[in-house]
C-alpha cells in the first residue's frame, strides 16, 4: 500500500499547468496579467487567512491550532515580517505592474471555472474533518509543483536578491524590485508554512485507510478543478494550447 505522503506527492507533482511557460516569458500585454492576477486575487489570495482561520475553527488537535493560528497571524497581518498582510502585499506587487488596485478589487467576470473553484476552496475550509481542509488550503493551495524536492530538501532557491531579479515580473514587466515584499515575505516564512502543513496532515492523519482516501480525494478534486481554473484563465488571456 503506498503511503500517504507519496500519493499526495503524486498530486502536487501534477499541479502545473500547459500555460504556465507563458508567465516565465516576456510578451504578456499588460491587460493580460491583469486577467490572471485578478481572478488569483479573487479565488484565494485576498481570503486566504479567512479561509485558513476557518480551518482553525473546525477544531483541530492543540499542536495544528498553534501552526494555523501563526499561519493566520502572519497571512493577515504580517506580523513575523512586514507588518502588511500578505493579500496587501501582493497589491502592492500589482502597483509595482501598473495594475489598478480597484479594477483588480472587482469581482466581475470572472470565469466560471474559477468560481466553481473558489466554491470547493471555501466547502472543504468550513465543513469537517478539519484535515481535509487543512491539506487542500496548506498542502494544495500553499504548496506547489516543486513540492517533492522542497520536503526532501533538494530544492536549491538563487539567493533571495537574485531571485527577485530574476523574477519574471521583475525581469520582463517592469515590476520595481521595491514592490516584490510579498517574495520577500514568503522566504521568511513559508517554509515554516510548508512543514507545518504537512505535519498537520501526516502527524493526524487517521491510520485508517478510508480516511487516507477521503483527503486523497479531496486533494484530486482540488487539482482537477484547479486545471480547469487555469484553462479558465488562460481562455479569458486568449492564450491557446501549442
Ligand atoms: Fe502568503
Ligand atoms: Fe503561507
Amino acid at each position: 500500500m503506498e503511503n500517504l505522503a507519496d500519493r499526495l506527492l503524486a498530486i502536487m507533482d501534477r499541479k502545473d499547468h500547459w500555460a504556465w511557460p507563458a508567465f516565465l516569458r516576456p510578451g504578456l500585454a499588460r491587460a493580460e496579467l491583469a486577467t490572471h492576477f485578478r481572478h488569483e486575487y479573487h479565488t484565494y489570495v485576498r481570503d486566504f487567512p479567512i479561509m485558513l482561520a476557518r480551518v482553525l475553527g473546525l477544531g483541530p488537535p492543540d499542536d495544528v491550532r498553534r501552526t494555523l493560528a501563526a499561519n493566520v497571524y502572519e497571512e493577515q497581518t504580517g506580523g513575523l515580517s512586514f507588518g502588511v498582510s500578505h493579500p496587501d502585499l501582493f497589491l502592492e506587487m500589482m502597483e509595482g505592474l501598473g495594475l489598478d488596485r480597484v479594477a483588480l478589487s472587482s469581482p466581475e467576470g470572472l470565469v466560471p471555472e474559477a468560481v466553481a473553484y473558489r466554491a470547493m476552496l471555501d466547502r472543504v475550509s468550513s465543513r469537517p474533518p478539519w484535515i481535509v481542509g487543512a491539506a487542500v488550503l496548506g498542502i494544495f493551495v500553499e504548496g506547489s509543483v516543486n513540492e517533492r524536492a522542497t520536503l526532501a530538501g533538494s530544492r536549491s532557491e538563487p539567493p533571495l536578491e537574485e531571485a527577485i531579479a530574476l523574477h519574471p515580473l521583475v525581469r520582463h514587466h517592469g515590476c520595481p524590485p521595491a514592490a516584490m515584499r510579498l517574495v520577500r515575505a514568503h522566504r521568511m516564512v513559508e517554509g515554516g508554512h510548508r512543514q507545518d502543513a504537512w505535519n498537520a496532515v501526516l502527524g493526524h492523519a487517521p491510520a485508517a485507510r478510508g480516511a487516507h482516501d477521503a483527503i486523497v480525494a479531496a486533494m484530486d478534486e482540488a487539482l482537477a478543478l484547479w486545471l480547469s481554473y487555469r484553462d479558465g484563465v488562460a481562455r479569458a488571456m486568449g492564450l491557446v494550447r501549442q
